[in-house]
């Protein structure tokens, strides 16, 4: 005679439903936008399906709209006016991003902004920081970062996300934010971040790609954990409020483990080239995309992710409901 059948919990979606050990909710979400210059811009970039280049006033819009479904965050990425080897278009106040925070905070107060902190949009060469060279300037870099990081605040930004991978990002930010009394905007740290193939298509859709080499000089092996949870100690240790981890699928061990051994909040960032398979396979019928969807985020939330920046927000927050 058997005692124990774990089958007896799973005969009704209602038991189901009570011994469930994870739920997802739109409160976990963030939405990542693209804005550009302009007026009217509503462009679909081809290898993100349903993701937009969008102008101010209709990342306003659509702002308003993720705040309406319940979602409490954006994250916002911008395609700049000009280009130069320092990117100082990324702390231009006049800017797509800058314009856009503040647009959307004046607009819809209550969503939380997450600002990506970063040069590659806004230098010629596509790298994430200030060159030496072939080599992106540590120290140099961070002097650069800190402008951003300000200017992004001063717009309205809630939390700052510093993506660049620069040793010391944190502690810089930090303490520039607070020489500029802005003591209350967050640091979300890009503290794991992988060298990555899965980045591709935000490339395109953000026009950021190196132009040459690659950033394996700045960015993590995909090969390595324990230097994982090295980048995370300092993170936390420079004043990191939350700790994100990059891409998300294929690295939820590194999410597992990190978040077994801190206890700051953790975010997964649910990559363009994630999405990007998710909607390919789903658009020739080989896999249900609702489904499928939902089965990864909640993978991502059962390894340990309390947030999850992904660009399937909208349609989960519908799902959900
Ligand atoms: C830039 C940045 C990248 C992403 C966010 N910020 C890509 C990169 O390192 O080139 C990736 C986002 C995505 O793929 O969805 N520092
Ligand atoms: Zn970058």
């Amino acid at each position: 005679m058997m005692k124990i059948r774990p089958r007896r919990l799973r005969t009704s979606e209602q038991i189901r439903a009570m011994v469930r050990e994870t739920n997802i909710t739109v409160k976990d979400l963030i939405y990542p936008l693209f804005v550009v210059a302009g007026e009217h811009v509503r462009e679909e970039i081809p290898s993100m399906p349903n993701c937009y280049h969008l102008s101010v006033e209709n990342a306003v819009e659509l702002a308003k709209k993720i705040a309406s479904l319940g979602i409490p965050a954006v994250e916002v990425f911008g395609l700049p006016e000009y280009k130069d080897d320092i990117g100082s278009s990324a702390w231009d106040m006049k800017s797509p991003v800058q314009r856009a925070i503040s647009a959307i905070k004046k607009a819809v107060p209550e969503l939380v902004i997450v600002g990506d902190v970063c040069l590659c949009q806004y230098t010629n060469h596509g790298h994430c920081g200030k060159l030496c060279g072939n080599y992106v300037d540590n120290d140099e870099t961070l002097k650069l970062l800190q402008k951003v990081a300000v200017s992004q605040a001063e717009s309205g930004a809630d939390i700052v996300a510093p993506s660049d991978m620069m040793d010391g990002r944190v502690a810089a930010i930090r303490e520039a934010l607070d020489v500029h009394k802005l003591h209350n905007v967050s640091i979300m740290s890009y503290a794991v971040k992988y060298a990555s193939g899965y980045y591709a298509p935000f490339r395109d859709a953000a026009d950021s790609a190196p132009q040459f080499g690659d950033r394996k000089q700045y960015q993590m092996d995909v090969a390595n954990s324990r230097e994982a949870l090295k980048e995370v100690e300092l993170d936390i240790a420079e004043g990191a409020d939350i700790i994100m981890i990059k891409p998300a699928l294929a690295y939820l061990d590194i999410v597992k483990e990190v978040r077994q051994k801190i206890n700051n909040p953790v975010a997964v960032y649910n990559v363009s080239g994630e999405y990007a398979m998710v909607k390919a396979a789903a658009a020739n019928g080989w896999i249900d995309e609702q489904r499928i969807v939902m089965e990864n985020l909640t993978s991502m939330k059962r390894a340990g992710a309390d947030i999850i920046i992904t660009y399937h927000a909208i349609d989960a927050a519908e799902w959900i409901r």
